[in-house]
């Protein structure tokens, strides 16, 4: 074989090694995300996950060209890295300020102690968000529940609330059925949420008692970003001051599917006292409208243990703190239950259930004068509305 074909044949094989070795189907990929989650008016947390191990950043600024800033996620001195979920919270922003962002992340090939290889660098497209602000006049949020895995319903209820903006989208529990394996939490969450709205309005997850199941269930809080590391907590938009719940399980905790390893009733109960405290904070004084946001709704089931344990505990205080409006699910029947003078003095909207015709998304329309609340199925019919009206100024 003469010289000059043998080069060639050599040059084939390298360039095809080469090909092989760095083929795009080896390539560092994002896996779901990124996904805004733990709003506030200062910060906002992003969560993605690749399919292999990294460390990242955040690149942002306020403008798409001048991504001139980094955020990046650490702790005791050292930057996060070598991992597959990306937590990363920006802050320092202002209220009611817009923010251009791009997730960034790059592949740890091998972690020596003296040395570290890296591979390729991801870089994402540029994104933005709105942070939050107290002194937004008017603005309006979506609420989900009991998605129960059915992709195709999330996609159907998200698109049709596309036509009008919304600031906020809540995931009112049992988005998962129960959570055998971590592919869950990114298949039924975070991938449907990112690609849907969550690359620029933020998610906020509130826990239904079907996310208390299965194995995986203790790491659900991994892939998101919980104030204070708690499935409960209050934050402030416009005149609205939410109050998020975890009602925790429906059945009792020696129930034997749980194997001895729940204590919801104690859960439920630190929550009460958390919520005596809360209700009486400035914050919470000084708002023009509360909204409670709980998956299983505090309604006196005689049946489920869940329920009247709530209804014992939590509806007392709800009623002292004159509650505008709660929002549930778990029922798996749409209905708008009206206030009770001494029971229950607050209307209560539940959600609908992963049936088709039957899912619904609540959307609420908030002004500093009212709240109008209205729920559509999946179908786009109305089966439920409510309208609060501000309350005059305590005597
Ligand atoms: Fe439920």
């Amino acid at each position: 074989m003469p010289n000059q074909s043998l080069n060639h044949l050599v040059c084939c094989g390298l360039l095809f090694l080469g090909v092989l070795f760095s083929s795009p189907a080896c390539a560092l990929e994002i896996v779901a995300g990124p996904c805004l989650q733990n709003p506030t008016e200062t910060s906002m947390s992003i969560v993605w996950v690749t399919d292999v191990n990294c460390t990242s950043w955040v690149e942002y600024g306020s403008s798409e060209q001048a991504l001139d800033r980094k955020a990046f996620a650490g702790s005791h001195g050292l930057i996060d890295a070598d991992q597959t979920i990306h937590r990363i919270t920006i802050e320092g922003l202002f209220p009611a300020s817009t923010c251009y962002y791009r997730i960034c992340s790059k592949e740890i090939l091998k972690f020596e102690a003296y040395k570290v290889t890296y591979g390729q660098t991801l870089t994402g497209d540029v994104c933005h968000f709105n942070t939050l602000s107290k002194n937004k006049p008017d603005f309006s949020f979506i609420v989900l529940n009991d998605i129960h895995q059915r992709n195709d319903l999330f996609k159907k209820l998200a698109e049709q609330s596309a036509s009008r903006p919304y600031d906020l989208v809540f995931l009112n529990g049992d988005i998962i059925s129960d959570i055998n394996n971590t592919s869950q939490i990114i298949d039924y969450v975070l991938k449907p949420c990112a690609d849907l709205f969550a690359k620029t309005t933020p998610m906020i997850y509130v826990r239904g008692n079907h996310e208390t199941r299965g194995k995986y269930a203790r790491m659900l809080p991994d892939y998101l970003v919980l104030p204070n590391g708690r499935f409960y907590f209050a934050f402030d938009h416009g005149p609205v001051r939410f109050i998020i719940m975890d009602g925790g399980e429906d059945k009792t905790d020696d129930n034997p599917a749980y194997s001895g390893l729940v204590d919801f009733d104690r859960y439920r109960i630190q929550q009460k006292h958390w919520l005596q405290k809360q209700i009486q904070s400035e914050a919470f004084q000084k708002a023009l409208f509360k909204i409670v946001v709980v998956h299983m709704p505090p309604v006196a089931s005689q049946q489920w243990h869940g329920s009247d344990h709530l209804y014992e505990l939590w509806r007392p205080l709800f009623n002292e703190a004159k509650i505008d409006l709660m929002i549930c699910g778990h029922t798996h029947k749409y209905e708008v239950i009206q206030p009770k003078p001494g029971v229950s003095e607050y209307p209560v909207m539940i959600g609908g259930k992963p049936a088709d015709k039957e899912a619904t998304v609540i959307r609420v329309d908030v002004t500093r004068d009212k709240l109008d609340a209205v729920m559509t199925t999946d179908e786009g019919a109305t089966v439920g509305t409510y309208q609060v009206l501000r309350r005059p100024p305590a005597l």
